[in-house]
């Protein structure tokens, strides 16, 4: 049984229903993808799974707890979140920012122990941001303040990583250290880490584990060669897209050509004609929900 997992969960905003019965494990020490189209649900089961959104119903297992059962600063020590468009007080340093990083390991309301500070020093050197460490988090460019959000979210120190597209807002080279700065995380201190990331090339070359997601279920999850099939690429995102192995590592890549038309997404992946529950499938472009 892994360590993190969840049992029957259904989320809802207010009347609307997003996500019902999903269950999900997530593999210890390894790197899991979550990858799907926009308003799949993605962001919504990460905030479920890191305790900043209650479910309706069902739980969240980590160690054999509900973590909805357990205290904030309890969950905080074991799992942090990056989630998807954070946003810092007014004028937050980038060096306060991420030293709130290490809040949930604070005794009382002293200040940051020795310890503490070389933390949130190392976390913003590796992240590239210690030359901002002075300036207001809501002054940078884009890149910039999610460089310093990562930070915040490593100076926790937690075994377990969410981060929701980490890579959003950096350029080539700052997606590529981000992503092996994760994998040297995982590789060397073997964190458990879950992912959004919309590159699937990226979902498939870091993750060890992936999760399909479309309209809150489950399609497909295993290894990336599970996962990135014509069949799930169709299904998933309503593409007609080819699979290649990358040269270099022999993982699957996917190179996408068409649209196929969202309305009949399992005709011309499976040659039958649909069955019921895609008929209800939105008849809007896929252009539309992206
Ligand atoms: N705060 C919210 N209130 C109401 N509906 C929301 C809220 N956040 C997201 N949704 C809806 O929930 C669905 C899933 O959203 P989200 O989890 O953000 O998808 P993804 O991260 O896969 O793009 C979408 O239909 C979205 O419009
Ligand atoms: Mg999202």
């Amino acid at each position: 049984m892994e360590r993190l997992y969840t049992n029957d969960l259904d989320i809802a905003y207010g009347e609307r229903s997003i996500v019902n019965k999903l269950n999900i494990s997530i593999p210890s020490g390894k790197i899991t993808a979550l990858v799907g189209a926009n308003g799949s649900g993605k962001s919504t089961i990460l905030k479920a799974m890191a305790r900043i959104m209650k479910p309706k119903s069902g739980s969240v297992f980590l160690d054999g707890k509900s973590i909805h059962q357990q205290s904030t600063k309890e969950v905080a020590k074991q799992l942090a979140i990056l989630p998807q468009n954070p946003t810092a007080p007014e004028g937050l340093t980038v060096s306060e920012l991420v030293a709130y990083g290490r809040f949930p390991h604070q005794k009382g309301f002293g200040s940051l122990s020795k310890e503490d500070k070389e933390i949130v020093s190392w976390f913003m050197e590796v992240t590239g941001v210690i030359e901002f460490h002075d300036r207001p988090v809501d002054q940078l460019s884009g890149g910039q303040r999610q460089r310093a959000w990562i930070a915040m979210a490593l100076a926790q120190g937690t075994d377990i990583l969410f981060l929701d597209e980490p890579t959003t807002f950096l350029d080539m080279a700052h997606q590529l250290e981000v992503l092996k700065l994760l994998q040297k995380l995982n590789g060397e201190q073997k964190r458990t880490i879950v992912m959004v990331v919309h590159d699937l090339n990226h979902a498939t070359r870091y993750a060890h584990h992936m999760v399909a997601i479309k309209k809150g279920q489950v399609i497909q999850s295993g290894s990336p060669e599970e996962v990135m099939t014509m069949e799930v690429l169709a299904e998933v995102f309503g593409i007609e897209a080819d699979i290649i192995p990358d040269p270099r590592t022999g993982v699957p890549l996917c190179l996408p050509y068409e649209l196929k038309s969202s309305s009949e997404p399992s005709r011309a992946s499976h040659g039958t004609p649909a069955p019921e529950a895609d008929a209800s499938v939105s008849k809007q472009p896929i252009a539309a929900s992206r």
